[in-house]
């Protein structure tokens, strides 16, 4: 028998996991925070329990429970042989205060699982149709509460610490506390940050409230909201003006957009993210167990740790630059997509101040229907012609 955790989300019956709904199906007994998930989300509590468990259902709201009450309640049912599903509003793992539960259940030798779930601050995000992390504006969410009659808060998680960062901040558990929020963001948002405080979101009665820091005070008071809201602070609520993403930037390949290189041209594609110094691109190309006989070492390098230090040495010298010898380019196709690229370009960098060029004849051998497209790649200085 077990204990399932489960996040409810922000309240709306269709906002909980296909997972945690079954459970609370096939779960007789159900506990749930009755102050912060609707009865709709415990309506079909063991409805699909199995035997004859239907008859004994138990939906118990612990709102009014302390730890212990809460706790003898799962040991009775899990002694009479009964799954409980223990329901927590949002995601369980925020501000659930599961972690002593678990203790006890550990102590008790019961065993438990986790399901996870919607949380406010993302449910508020979906409510407002916003991104809280615009490149350019903020990429950071911090998610907090204020200290009010509950466990203080650890020393440096204070707001006024937290919001040194500028990040979007996601405050729990405070609409109470309002004015000290104001009070210790404004010096380093601005009087003129937008803040939304958002009412039991994805609730019927949902209500949300956009403002400033000067103003939402005066704004929630007015609406007269007391609890259930998650506070949104942050130049992300009203940024007009914000950078693309680099990820679907038509320029930035990935493992999973590679770019559309033809054979002949992959050679200037890789002396590309040598001359600039885009190490990650580079070691990207090389296939897993790929070897590099190096130019510049005695040593093979046979995984991305030592592509890395290679590169990272090499990327190291002055003014260094790799200049391809297209007319020297001998392409071999090998396969479909597979081919054995021979040719010469020159290293160039600085050595004491004066620039040095090392001419350096290479050999790729390819497969451009890998992502990591290099198997195997030989470089070395030419040699001197003995007579
Ligand atoms: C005990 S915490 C639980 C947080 C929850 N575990 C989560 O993942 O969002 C309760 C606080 O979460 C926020 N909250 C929870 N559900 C909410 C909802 N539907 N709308 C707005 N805020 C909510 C409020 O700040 C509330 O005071």
């Amino acid at each position: 028998m077990t204990v399932h955790f489960i996040g409810a989300g922000p309240g709306a019956a269709d906002l909980i996991t296909v997972r945690g709904r079954d459970l609370i199906r096939r779960s007789p007994v159900v506990l749930y925070a009755g102050s912060l998930v609707p009865p709709g989300i415990v309506a079909e509590a063991g409805t699909e329990a199995p035997g004859d468990a239907p008859r004994d259902i138990r939906v118990i709201d612990t709102a009014a429970m302390n730890l212990d009450q809460i706790i003898d309640q799962m040991k009775a049912a899990i002694e009479a042989g009964h799954d409980v599903a223990r329901v927590h509003s949002g995601d369980p793992a925020l501000y659930g205060a599961i972690a002593e539960q678990m203790r006890r259940l550990d102590a008790l030798g019961i065993d438990y699982d986790v399901t996870p779930g919607v949380p406010a601050y993302a449910a508020a995000a979906a409510a407002l149709g916003t991104e809280l992390t615009l490149p350019g504006v903020s990429q950071t969410v911090i998610l907090t509460r204020t200290s009010v009659r509950s466990s203080g808060m650890p020393a440096g998680e204070d707001l006024a610490t937290l919001g040194q960062s500028g990040a979007t901040i996601a405050i729990h558990l405070s609409v109470n506390n309002l004015g000290f929020v104001v009070r210790e963001l404004a010096p380093h948002y601005g009087a003129d940050c937008p803040v939304v405080v958002a009412y039991r979101v994805s609730w019927p009665d949902e209500r949300i409230i956009r403002g400033t820091l000067a103003d939402i005070r005066d704004k929630v008071k007015a609406a007269d909201i007391t609890r259930t809201a998650l506070i949104l602070v942050g130049r992300v609520l009203d940024a007009g003006d914000f950078d693309d993403s680099r990820l679907y930037a038509a320029d930035h390949h990935h493992v999973l957009r590679p770019p559309v290189i033809k054979a002949p041209d992959f050679p200037a594609f890789w002396a590309d993210c040598v001359n600039q110094g885009r190490i990650d691109d580079l070691i990207a190309l090389y296939h897993e167990g790929a070897v590099l006989m190096p130019t510049f070492s005695p040593h093979a390098a046979k995984n991305r740790e030592e592509l890395r230090s290679y590169f990272t040495l090499l990327s190291s010298r002055d003014n260094l630059y790799v200049k391809l010898h297209e007319k020297t380019l001998d392409c071999l196709r090998t396969g479909e997509q597979s081919y054995v690229i021979n040719g010469i370009y020159d290293f160039k960098f600085s050595v004491d101040g004066t620039l040095q060029t090392f001419p350096s004849r290479f050999t790729f051998v390819i497969d451009l229907g890998e992502e990591s497209p290099i198997l195997h790649h030989h470089s070395s200085q030419i040699p001197r012609t003995l007579t």
